[in-house]
């Protein structure tokens, strides 16, 4: 016990300054998302109010921050009436669904005006929580959405829900845009009236990661998803397991009436009383944003760090909540706008086997066609053999087929139950699809491969990867042009291309005098082509942009341009590589023993080396741009940034200086030519330029992200 207090009657007085300090801090840390002082500063207050409380435990008052677990187990859950309904919501998932809804209300309203306010829809458990006189007295769970059930105790344990409301001054809630007599109100019911406020209570995905880990140690069953791991902690009778699953709350809405005009205001008052609201929600003037905004989520919401299965829409003048009315379920006025779904199942009908440049097959599964994530599937990459053997499938069997945000479709599972006995087990390939020739796995690789060196795939489609975007990026010559001039043996390697005739291509089909020429001339001007294009543009093993870029950066120093426009002619370039052992290459950065070596061995083999004196022969040659001399620390060089609103961790002037420290540059106005738009709270007209000229825009997460 702290000496300072000598007698019962100095330590009530501190342990009731204690406790407004430990809510302050909560809410600094849960609310603001940031923390006055650290957490060990914070239960160091903790400790010493629990010291008072253990000397004196009549100064235990329930609102206590030592009280957020406590108590014997419950037997059981006392049922409790809500005051108002616990309504739920009528979902729609498409775009088309979206507008049918509003068209609806405009047929009820034809009069009215309105705007959106959209919201993230978490999946956890819904809540609401009663406060009387500032303090929390009840919080229950949905139930039938009439009668729910009281886990008060459970729900103090989560330390984002306030056991006590703070105090918003009238300053902050005239802030907000309300009136002196509402704010006043709305004052005064905080404090002394009674008050209830909904959300959502969550599990993150990291705390379930961690909880499953535990779980499968442990030999427990698994939780399925973050939301069955919400709803089963809260529905604990000990309310000490609620304490040890760490969840979260976020407040959506408060159903009493405070006399406020926008549902926009409920959340900026939650937020004042101390609740943690989503700082993604915004308000929308109209279901196009709405739309807009609901394609940006369905591509990003994966990055969230809970579970968000789409956005809640809902009309912002409240008002028109009471004529727009209840309809079956859930309120005419708000709307689950969901995601498409991620999961599907369909049957597999088959497996083939693809070929690609360096001569692997991979396994691609054909599909029943499945909708999923707004788009038809037919086939997924099965990856390789032993994926295959790890997912146990037979063709004929019920898949599970998942397609996360723009992610290639994958087969995660099957369902065994629905076997009828007539599958089929898969086989591993024995011929290539393509040239029929033999194909061999290497003892500790999981890919077979064509053994053919003439095989007809393998030689296409390093063509096609050579004049594709990332390497030489020839216009013109895409896959079926590729394709035609290998078929017609034109072309029988890459560095044919250099060699083309107009005359060659106008006996071609699809070839008349300008395409012909447009194609030399397309050629042509990739004959001297940069660095990190041509490294990729080899196709050699395990060599892919990043790494062809980094193997560029580190010969740098030792070439020898030729010229002021630093051109390096492909022999020298090949003699100062081979110069290098694979061990040297390892000191490049992300180059382990099998990338160096990889790079190292397709130098020394003697095929490659007649490929690269043909290209040479051919007139092609290296060209080492500018970016490259640039010191490596530059990750931003040449983009381009404009800041918009507040950012929480950094002032504009650090982050401006972080930038530049990177190599990038800073704008104060959005054009064509900004690279991003960083977007911190209460962004300005920047955010909406942005969108009008499609700049991408990052939030303060994704900006730090990019600095580290
Ligand atoms: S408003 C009338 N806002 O989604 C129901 N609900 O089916 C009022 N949810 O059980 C709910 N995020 O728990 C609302 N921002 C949000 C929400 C949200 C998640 C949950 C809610 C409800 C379910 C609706």
């Amino acid at each position: 016990m702290n000496p300072a207090y000598q007698d019962k009657q100095q330590a009530a007085q501190r342990a009731l300054v204690l406790k407004k300090e430990i809510n302050r801090h909560r809410y600094f840390y849960h609310v603001l998302d940031q923390p006055e002082i650290s957490d060990g500063a914070l239960d160091s207050l903790k400790n010493e109010l629990a010291a008072i409380e253990k000397k004196y435990p009549d100064l235990i008052t329930p609102d206590s921050p030592t009280q957020r677990v406590g108590g014997a187990p419950l037997a059981k859950f006392r049922k409790v009436a809500h005051l108002t309904p616990m309504l739920s919501l009528e979902d729609v998932f498409s775009d088309a669904e979206a507008r049918d809804w509003e068209e609806r209300l405009r047929r009820i309203a034809p009069d009215a005006v309105w705007h959106y306010f959209l919201e993230l829809k978490l999946d956890g458990l819904a809540v609401s929580l009663r406060y009387e006189k500032g303090r929390l007295v009840l919080g229950a769970t949905r139930g039938d959405g009439l009668v729910g059930e009281d886990v008060t105790v459970n729900l103090k344990t989560i330390e984002a829900i306030p056991l006590v409301l703070r105090a918003p001054a009238l300053k902050e809630l005239r802030a907000i845009g309300l009136d002196q007599k509402t704010a006043e109100r709305v004052q005064k019911i905080a404090a002394a009236g009674a008050l209830e406020a909904r959300g959502e209570a969550i599990m993150t995905k990291a705390v379930l990661a961690g909880l499953n880990a535990a779980n499968q140690r442990a030999g427990r069953p698994l939780f399925a998803n973050p939301r069955n791991a919400a709803a089963g902690s809260i529905r604990q009778l000990d309310s000490k397991i609620t304490a040890a699953r760490r969840l979260d709350f976020y407040a959506y809405s408060l159903p009493t009436d405070l006399g406020l005009e926008y549902h926009e205001q409920e959340h900026r008052i939650l937020s004042l009383l101390g609740f943690k609201t989503h700082k993604e929600n915004v308000f929308l003037p109209d279901m196009d944003a709405v739309v807009r905004e609901h394609a940006r989520w369905e591509k990003k919401r994966e990055k969230l760090p809970f579970d968000c299965d789409g956005l809640v829409v809902k009309i912002n003048e409240l008002r028109l909540w009471p004529r727009l009315g209840v309809v079956g379920k859930g309120p005419r006025y708000m709307l689950a706008f969901k995601f498409s779904a991620r999961q599907a199942t369909t049957i597999l009908k088959e497996v083939a086997w693809q070929i690609g440049r360096s001569g692997i097959l991979t396994p691609i599964a054909g599909l029943a066609p499945a909708p999923i994530g707004g788009v038809t599937v037919t086939s997924a990459t099965l990856h390789n053999w032993d994926e295959i053997k790890r997912l146990g499938i037979k063709i004929g069997d019920t898949i599970i087929l998942e397609r996360a945000g723009d992610v290639i479709p994958k087969v995660v599972g099957f369902l065994p139950r629905l076997r009828t006995g007539q599958e089929k087990t898969i086989r591993p390939p024995k011929n290539c699809p393509v040239c029929g020739g033999p194909v061999l796995r290497k003892d500790g690789e999981v890919a077979w491969r064509c053994l053919n060196k003439n095989c007809y795939a393998v030689n296409l489609r390093r063509l096609i990867h050579f004049a594709g975007k990332s390497a030489f990026d020839i216009p013109g010559l895409g896959k079926e042009i590729a394709a035609q001039l290998y078929r017609a043996g034109l072309v029988k390697d890459a560095a044919d291309f250099f060699a083309l005739r107009e005359d060659q291509l106008l006996g071609q089909e699809r070839f008349a005098a300008k395409s012909a020429a447009n194609l030399i001339a397309a050629i042509r001007a990739r004959q001297r082509i940069e660095l990190p294009r041509f490294f990729i543009g080899l196709g050699i093993p395990q060599i892919g942009e990043e790494s062809a870029l980094a193997l560029s950066r580190f010969i740098l120093p030792r070439l020898k341009p030729l010229n002021k426009e630093s051109t390096v002619k492909i022999g020298h370039l090949r003699e100062v590589i081979l110069a290098f052992t694979p061990a040297d290459l390892e000191a490049i950065p992300d180059f382990g023993p099998i990338v160096a070596g990889s790079a190292a061995a397709w130098f020394r083999e003697e095929k490659n080396s007649t490929f690269l004196s043909k290209l040479e022969a051919n007139g092609v040659m290296i060209n080492i741009p500018d970016a490259l001399s640039r010191p490596v620390s530059a990750p931003l060089a040449g983009k381009t940034f404009v800041l918009t609103g507040v950012l929480d961790h950094l002032t504009r002037e650090e982050a401006k200086a972080k930038i530049r420290e990177l190599g990038g540059q800073i704008s104060s106005s959005v054009s064509r030519k900004t690279d991003f738009v960083v977007a911190g709270r209460e962004p300005g007209s920047k955010l909406a330029q942005a969108g009008r000229l499609g700049v991408k825009v990052i939030n303060e997460n994704e900006f730090q992200k990019m600095l580290a």
